[in-house]
């Protein structure tokens, strides 16, 4: 299974800050689901970057991006991936949120999306080290089941 893990910050993008999120998602795919082959990209909260680093993963299996989900003036990540769909999968986001919600009240702020461009499932997770653990965590035991699915070999 080919996975792409995005991180979209600007902060991380410019080296500010280290991409401890994008590793962290890395780790826990690398530990749960070990067949796993993980590419990494870091782009800035600009439509055109995000839009460009989604393209350049098509025909992968999963792509999960992180941050940019919020209600900052620079939160751009759950609008541009809708856009960039073709078929919605709320049930990701809407268990994401539920999860999440046991954790922190800040949780119903994510506006996180999750969605189909083609055979390509994709996923928003917010951007802390904390909410990709748990994101990836919740996540990660219905991927092999899902890539299973879009190819029509049934259950
Ligand atoms: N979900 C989990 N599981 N754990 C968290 O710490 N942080 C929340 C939320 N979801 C959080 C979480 C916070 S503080 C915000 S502002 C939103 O996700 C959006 O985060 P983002 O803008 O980094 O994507």
């Amino acid at each position: 299974m080919k996975v792409a893990v995005i991180t979209i910050s600007d902060r991380a993008s410019k080296g500010i800050y280290e991409d401890l999120s994008g590793s962290e998602i890395e780790k826990i795919l690398n530990e749960i689901v070990p067949s796993c082959l993980i590419e990494r990209k870091i782009v800035p909260d600009e439509k055109d970057d995000i839009l460009k680093a989604l393209k350049s993963f098509a025909g992968y299996d999963f792509i999960l991006t992180t941050g940019g989900t919020g209600i900052g003036p620079r939160d751009v990540t759950p609008n541009v991936t809708e856009e960039y769909c073709d078929r919605e999968l709320p049930g990701i986001s809407e268990t994401l949120r539920a999860e999440s919600l046991k954790e922190t009240n800040s949780a119903m702020l994510s506006r996180g999306y999750s969605g189909m461009k083609d055979n390509t499932v994709i996923v928003n997770f917010p951007g802390s080290v904390k909410a990709v653990r748990l994101c990836t965590k919740v996540i990660a035991p219905v991927m092999i089941h899902a890539v299973k699915m879009i190819k029509g070999e049934g259950h």
